[in-house]
């Protein structure tokens, strides 16, 4: 047995002004998964995390919301906490960034690097809000874009046009905050000399500590040259003040990593048995792993090697990238639904169907991960509910009935345990290199044997006929037993069924290498329900409380790129209108008869319509929402019956019909309820 392994690992801190959503979960899910796989084979292994607590935009919202600071980030980490806790994410210490531990690492850390000569300083020109009294990050300033005359533009780039820019080149800029008409100013800045680390992270990048495809980007980055890093702030600025330096504070992305060492820190402050440098001094042998997400690559990978090094301590072994979340295919929306907060899912799932899916998709490179929600409720409930939990609800009552819930000793299918215990290897393999979806295929095929084993057996079958009882019990003492070995493969992906089954089994906590066992002349207990199947309704419904809950709070500090998965809807503001002038257009409820492409036309479809008395013929631009028009046929929508008609290049439109959604696949057209019948007015 070689010794086990002292691993320290990480999840990227989540900002303290916003709610955790199922985009960051698959992050927290997926270092969890890992972590338990390390626990489960009897490594030493710490997980600490915890709020990223300091930035402009935490302050500004503790502002409007009239608390301290001190009382948003309090409140934000009892909810996160609360959030990852049930989804059985386990950490070992979820701390703060705005605490002590971190005042002292992030001083300290600075302090070496400024008296090794690695902190320069100059002054530097930035907007300047005179009635709020604070410079203005990129963010905070909007303006008219300078490329192509967009107003209401951020102060970098051009939502519009795509345009890059300075906050200077912005036409008419405005404070985001005040409204006021920012000023230039001077401050005085201090940067972190990271060119000088160049060399060293040439080396540490291409030294197996990154995946490919994140080495070749950051090689781009270093073959272009790199620049100083600007790692303070003015006050007023919610953080910790540079050491010497009164009303100059530190940027919220430097003392965010540190906030790793603080939490372990605080973590060893209180376990006597753990020594804080076993694991960060220079000369350390544990292994240290941070997981991340794509965007925080340049953090991760070249400034905070670079600050350890440059501040005498060790180097991560690895940094683990992952790809962003998309649902349904897209970007996550609030107005599909599909913007799904941690604790929305938890008011209608069980967290382990979604650490389960997650766990069946991630491999270990940086490629999106897509949640369709159909391809969920299929999945799950045809592998855990259909594969691995029916295995032990086929043999369990024949057990309890046929011999008072005492398995045999008698093992009926020596080479499927074989296969099993051979496969082994292989699912932890893949487990440790964050493979999940190989390691979960594997299982799954495992589980496809031992249920095809078991229909052939069909113990069902023999317990009806005269003295086949020693074999039913056989067959079913080896169902349970294949079913133990399944449960102690996925226990880091689903410890809530490992802990149910483990009652049911009567055994002491799994552990990986129990495999190598199996249970004979054992005691059961009583067989419950150990999973139900995912109901779609409920599916629907956490997507309908998603669509309301359209005013949540963002998530990013202003400070930093946003993390790409937000989207927020705007209202195009409508004049107000006489109610004459509504009562004047004919809306009615209209019957597609048949909807059809029409040849050489992109967007529109042609609609045959029926509104009781007559049919109208309406081409309408919804084809991209509706690439199967025959869909349509049968539908019930409703229609602006007495539009002028239009001659088109395909013919004449007589009418229109409603939809709602801001175009391409995101168009929704509108029906009645059921029961209103084609022809009749909507008043
Ligand atoms: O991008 C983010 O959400 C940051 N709050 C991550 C910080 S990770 C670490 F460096 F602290
Ligand atoms: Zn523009």
């Amino acid at each position: 047995m070689s010794e086990p392994r002292k691993i320290l690992v990480t999840s990227a801190l989540p900002y303290a002004n916003g709610s955790i959503h199922l985009g960051h979960m698959l992050e927290y899910i997926q270092t969890d998964m890992w972590v338990r796989f390390q626990k489960h084979r009897g490594n030493q292994c710490i997980y600490v995390c915890a709020d990223d607590a300091h930035g402009s935009a935490i302050m500004l919202r503790a502002e409007k919301e009239g608390i301290t600071p001190e009382q948003l980030i309090a409140n934000v980490q009892a909810e996160h906490s609360a959030d990852f806790a049930d989804f059985l994410v386990d950490f070992d210490n979820f701390h703060s960034t705005h605490a002590e531990e971190n005042r002292e690492l992030s001083s300290q850390i600075y302090l070496k690097l400024r008296d090794a000569g690695h902190i320069a300083t100059r002054s530097i020109t930035q907007y300047f809000d005179p009635e709020k009294k604070m410079f203005l990050a990129d963010r905070f300033i909007k303006g008219t874009c300078p490329k192509c005359g967009t107003e209401d533009q951020y102060g970098d780039n051009c939502e519009k046009c795509g345009a890059t820019y300075a906050p200077t080149d912005l036409k008419d800029p405005k404070s985001a905050i005040s409204g006021a008409t920012p000023v230039l100013k001077d401050s005085q800045h201090f940067f972190f000399k990271l060119p000088d680390f160049q060399a060293m992270l040439q080396t540490w990048t291409r030294s197996g500590t990154l995946q490919d495809a994140v080495a070749n980007k950051i090689a781009e980055w270093l073959d272009a040259g790199l620049q100083q890093w600007d790692i303070s702030r003015d006050a007023p600025y919610f953080g910790f003040e540079i050491p010497d330096e009164p009303g100059k504070y530190f940027y919220v992305w430097l003392d965010a990593p540190i906030g790793y060492m603080a939490s372990f820190k605080n973590l060893c402050n209180r376990t006597p048995e753990l020594d804080f440098d076993a694991f960060w001094g220079k000369d350390s042998t544990a292994e240290l792993y941070h997981f991340i997400g794509k965007d925080i690559v340049n953090f991760h990978a070249l400034f905070w090697p670079a600050m350890l090094e440059g501040a005498g301590y060790r180097k991560p072994t690895g940094i683990n990238v992952h790809g962003y979340l998309t649902v349904n295919g897209q970007k996550m929306s609030k107005s599909r639904g599909t913007f799904i907060k941690a604790r929305t899912y938890l008011d209608h799932l069980s967290p382990e169907y979604l650490r389960y899916y997650y766990a069946a998709k991630l491999g270990r490179g940086v490629d999106d991960l897509d949640l369709n929600l159909e391809d969920f409720v299929q999945k799950v409930n045809s592998d855990l509910v259909g594969k691995v939990v029916n295995i032990a609800s086929r043999c369990a009552g024949f057990i309890n009935k046929g011999n008072a819930g005492v398995m045999v000793d008698t093992n009926a299918a020596p080479e499927l345990t074989e296969a099993f215990l051979a496969a082994a290897p292989g699912i932890a393999d893949a487990y440790e290199a964050r493979d999940f979806a190989r390691a979960m295929r594997e299982i799954m095929g495992l589980a496809d044997r031992a249920n095809a084993w078991i229909a052939d057996k069909a113990p069902w079958s023999l317990n009806k006929q005269e003295g086949k009882q020693d074999e039913v019990q056989a067959i079913c003492a080896t169902g349970v037993n294949l079913f133990r070995q399944l449960v102690i493969f996925l226990k880091p992906v689903l410890p809530l069924l490992a802990a149910d089954a483990e009652a049911f089994l009567n055994v002491a906590p799994l552990t990986w290498n129990d495999h190598a066992t199996l249970l004979s002349n054992h005691q059961l207990n009583e067989f419950k329900p150990l999973m139900t199947r995912i109901d779609p309704v409920k599916v629907q419904a956490m997507t309908d409380a998603s669509k309301e809950d359209l005013t949540a709070s963002q998530t990013d500090t202003g400070d930093a790129a946003p993390a790409g998965n937000g989207e927020l809807a705007k209202d195009p503001l409508s004049p107000e209108i006489e109610f004459d002038t509504f009562a004047a257009v004919d809306l009615r409820v209209a019957l597609i008869v048949k909807a059809e492409h029409v040849e050489g036309a992109d967007k529109l479809l042609r609609l045959t319509l029926d509104i009781g008395d007559e049919q109208r013929n309406v081409f309408s631009g919804i084809k991209s929402a509706y690439p199967d028009p025959s869909k349509l046929n049968g539908r019930l929508t409703m229609m602006i019956a007495n539009l002028k008609p239009r001659k088109m290049k395909f013919g004449i439109s007589e009418g229109m019909v409603m939809a709602a959604g801001p175009g391409g696949e995101e168009i929704y057209l509108l029906s009645p309820d059921s029961g209103a019948k084609p022809g009749q007015r909507i008043k």
